[in-house]
């Protein structure tokens, strides 16, 4: 168990400097406008994120606008406030208005296959940004983050917040004899990452509930029991109080929550705090995990109220989208650093992932400050 847990932990780095890299067969769209002939000054490339009520879509979007510019191409961004029909409609328009590359953050993966066939006959090359397009073979390339990596550390992070794992996540010497209950949340079920995320969590964790350490009193361990749809806080934040309610309510404990996004976890937490379940972890407040790094999210982490969260750098996932633009825009074709995990109903869609980093109260100044990713006033006033 300990070795399996230390190799999860240090499977996104692994994967990342273990891979050789090796360009990935584009989809086809190899006729584009690119191939070198026009400047980028000529050139238009249209980029669609889901929504702005994430800080995480914010910042990408400004992040790959601001890479395409520096480039000297002109950068189309467009938010689709979590709405299919929005995106479909905004990357229709982006066809018919001949733009020459689009990037591409979904809010349903599997909801673009006929604006894919449309770029594709257009000849117009299409990167997946951060979630994988689904179902169809006309995505030419896809940058994210290590998400299988994603949910092992979140899980590893949950185990040792409960004190089952040391800090140096191996079994600790004096992890508590009694089971620990855990409840467990889960990411929108049309997004491909919740699947990436939840399988990795479960990866960790299931051998802990098998065995009996962990207990997830609800009985809720199925993806689609756990899902929360469109990532909504609110829909977490009910589901939390609506579990507290029914399988909370006498002697039973609630240790700790698995939940994906920050977001999320501050629903989760609003909900065990309103229940008196205490104000920090110090008083009684179970361990909740998160995702994004999101600034509030941090300075809950400084305060001691989230245990943990993942830090993806969306600063690299932008410039790696921006280069594989650029390639294609050129030419050529991006390089792939995996080319095997990201089977998309279709077609294996060549990848370059991200490593991740857990974030804990004692290593977000190190990991978040001293880089200079937050400043000590933004951790403190939990506001960008
Ligand atoms: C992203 C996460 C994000 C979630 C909700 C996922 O696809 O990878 O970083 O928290 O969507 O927006």
């Amino acid at each position: 168990m300990q070795n399996r847990s230390m190799k999860m932990l240090g499977a996104s780095a692994a994967l990342v400097l273990g891979l050789t890299a090796c360009s990935g067969g584009g989809a086809g769209s190899d006729e584009g406008d690119g191939g070198g002939d026009a400047a980028p000054e000529d050139m238009t490339v249209g980029v669609a994120m889901p929504t702005q009520t994430y800080e995480r879509w914010l910042n990408d979007g400004a992040s790959v606008e601001e890479g395409l510019e520096e480039l000297g191409y002109t950068a189309d961004l467009q938010f689709a406030d979590d709405d299919i029909p929005t995106q479909q409609q905004q990357i229709d328009q982006m066809i018919t208005q001949e733009y020459d590359a689009l990037i591409i953050a979904s809010i349903d993966g599997s909801a673009l296959t006929s604006q894919l066939d449309a770029a594709e006959a257009a000849g117009i090359p299409v990167i997946s940004y951060d979630r994988l397009l689904t179902n169809s073979e006309n995505v030419d390339f896809y940058v994210t983050f290590d998400n299988f990596a994603v949910g092992q550390n979140q899980a590893n992070a949950l185990l040792y917040g409960l004190g089952v794992l040391d800090e140096n996540f191996e079994p600790a010497d004096d992890a508590p004899e009694e089971t620990l209950n855990v409840e467990l949340f889960a990411g929108s079920l049309d997004d491909n990452n919740a699947r990436f995320f939840w399988d990795g969590a479960m990866d960790v964790l299931e051998p802990y509930i098998e065995d009996g350490t962990l207990a997830v009193p609800s009985g809720q361990t199925t993806i689609e029991q756990a899902a929360t749809q469109r990532w909504e806080q609110e829909t977490a934040q009910e589901r939390m109080e609506n579990l507290l309610t029914s399988d909370y309510r006498g002697e039973e404990e609630l240790d700790g929550v698995l939940s994906p996004a920050d977001p999320l976890s501050r629903g989760i937490i609003n909900a065990l705090r309103s229940a008196g379940m205490g104000d920090t972890i110090e008083d009684g407040l179970p361990i909740v995990t998160g995702q994004d790094a999101e600034i509030a999210s941090v300075s809950l982490i400084a305060e001691g109220v989230q245990h943990s969260t993942i830090f993806k750098d969306t600063r690299n996932l932008a410039d790696e989208a921006v280069k594989a633009a650029d390639a294609f825009l050129n030419g050529e074709e991006p390089e792939a650093n995996d080319t095997e995990s990201y089977d998309n109903g279709s077609a294996v869609i060549p990848s370059f992932l991200l490593p991740v980093e857990m974030i804990l109260e004692e290593n977000y100044e190190e990991i978040l400050v001293d880089s200079g990713f937050y400043t000590e006033e933004q951790v403190e006033s939990g506001q960008q």
